[in-house]
């Protein structure tokens, strides 16, 4: 394939001639072959008129008309690949943005954080256990989170699992959505049975009452069916780390122009690999798909219309979604400036608040958490800070579980650094359990009801 060093020639594999952050080393050269060719044989996980959709529906977010959800696990494992957490993934997802729809009064697109979040950046190569030196954990798509040193080897025919546990997940979603399971009008089956006595839960039932009898009256009165007003859509997204793993699923479809990444609807660059003379970068400008970039300390506005100018030369309505990640600290000073600076170059993007890793500590015993309290508290500045800027809050980006995990600490429960051990499953970063979900999706809505969106 052609990898000219000339700026506007790209093909899939041009992003190997540049530095790649992030990359693990893989021993066997012979095996990395095979599973990538294999890999990129595979039939495609999303289709081309689905990531067209989304690009459109996202257009419509950054002016305003739609809000993003997008939330799920920071580092989905092939173990959870299994019916009850995706459902409960879905359940808490499918209740936040009916909240939503509730208090903002505009659709909302579902963005999972599924079938293929299996790649972590580490800020080092390499960690300390019990004395040994060891590779570091780089998500299951290219090692295992045991401390040996064989665990710790980087496989490539991980790649290929993680592609069947996207393809088993998004499979199930599917037929779940198809069946009717996230239909509006059955909020009763996104119910979990652990939550039944909380005022998160008590409250949700009252917006339940209220969304179901308004589809019923917008059913009389418009004379469309229920199918049609309930449809609920999932889109996936990861982030798209793995370069050999992104590229095998990079195609050309019949009758439409450009490569699609198929492997997940909206891939993004992390905020560690956003460099713009990077690997990453070159391998996304040259993609169709809408995608991200995480956006967090110290990015200058200078550094951010470079990168605009790269990944959306032709200001493309729902190109381009920056995630925005400051922490509750930082983003006072962090953000204006960028907002300023986009909005004077006369671009649209869209803009939505990932509050989760701005705001990551350490407790005394040594696990990784995030205060509810903190975590709130950039989501209320970020809409301050929007509306002061004239500039669209388009959506909200969270690590989060259906399941009742003790990660982060506060929210209704009040869980203090003495209980996190009690339920602590992540293997990197920690996620809000469905009460804290549920509870942000509430203030959420409570601002979006403010601003009168
Ligand atoms: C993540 O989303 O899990 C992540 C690593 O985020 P960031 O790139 O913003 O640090
Ligand atoms: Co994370």
């Amino acid at each position: 394939m052609d990898s000219s060093d000339s700026p506007r020639r790209w093909s899939p594999d041009s992003w190997r001639a540049k530095p790649a952050a992030q990359m693990p080393t893989y021993r066997d050269a012979d095996a990395l072959q095979r599973a990538l060719a294999r890999l990129a044989r595979l039939p495609p996980l999303v289709t081309s008129w689905e990531v067209e959709t989304l690009k459109r529906e996202l257009g419509d977010a950054a002016r305003g008309r739609r809000f993003v959800l997008q939330g799920g696990d920071c580092s989905e494992n092939f173990e959870d690949c299994e019916s009850g957490a995706i459902t409960n993934k879905l359940k808490i997802l499918l209740q936040m943005s009916l909240v939503l729809i509730h208090g903002g009064r505009k659709r909302v697109i579902r963005l999972g954080r599924f079938a293929g979040q299996y790649a972590k950046p580490r800020s080092a190569d390499t960690e300390t256990v019990g004395g040994v030196t060891l590779p570091s954990y780089r998500g299951d798509m290219i090692n295992s989170v045991e401390p040996t040193e064989t665990a710790r080897a980087p496989d490539p025919r991980r790649m290929l699992r993680a592609y069947h546990c996207a393809a088993l997940t998004l499979n199930f979603i599917r037929a779940l959505v198809d069946g009717g399971f996230a239909d509006l009008q059955h909020p009763e089956y996104w119910d979990l049975d652990f939550v039944a006595h909380s005022a998160q839960a008590a409250e949700f039932r009252r917006i339940v009452q209220s969304v179901g009898s308004s589809l019923q009256f917008m059913q009389t009165l418009s004379g469309r069916g229920v199918a049609e007003l309930n449809r609920v859509d999932f889109f996936t997204s990861h982030e798209g780390l793995h370069l050999p793993y992104e590229q095998a699923q990079t195609r050309r479809v019949p009758r439409r122009a450009g490569w699609y990444n198929l492997a997940a609807h909206f891939p993004w660059i992390g905020n560690r690999t956003r460099n713009v003379g990077g690997a990453h970068v070159e391998y996304f400008r040259g993609i169709v798909n809408p995608i991200g970039v995480k956006i967090g300390p110290p990015i200058s506005p200078g550094e951010l219309m470079a990168l605009i100018e790269v990944l959306d030369p032709d200001n493309e309505p729902g190109r381009l979604t920056l995630i925005h990640r400051f922490g509750a600290d930082a983003i006072g000073a962090g953000l204006p400036p960028l907002l300023d600076a986009v909005r004077a170059s006369g671009r649209t993007v869209l803009w939505i608040c990932d509050p989760m890793h701005g705001n990551t500590e350490v407790t005394r015993e040594g696990f990784k958490t995030r205060s509810f309290d903190r975590i709130l508290a950039e989501l209320d500045r970020a809409f301050e800070i929007h509306r002061e800027c004239g500039t669209v809050m388009g959506g909200v980006h969270a690590e989060l579980t259906g399941d009742n995990v003790t990660e982060c600490l506060g929210g209704a429960r009040g869980i203090t650094e003495e209980q996190l051990h009690t339920a602590y499953r992540t293997q990197v970063d920690p996620r809000l359990n469905y009460e804290q979900a549920l509870e942000m999706a509430l203030l959420i809505a409570r601002r979006m009801a403010q601003a009168g969106t």
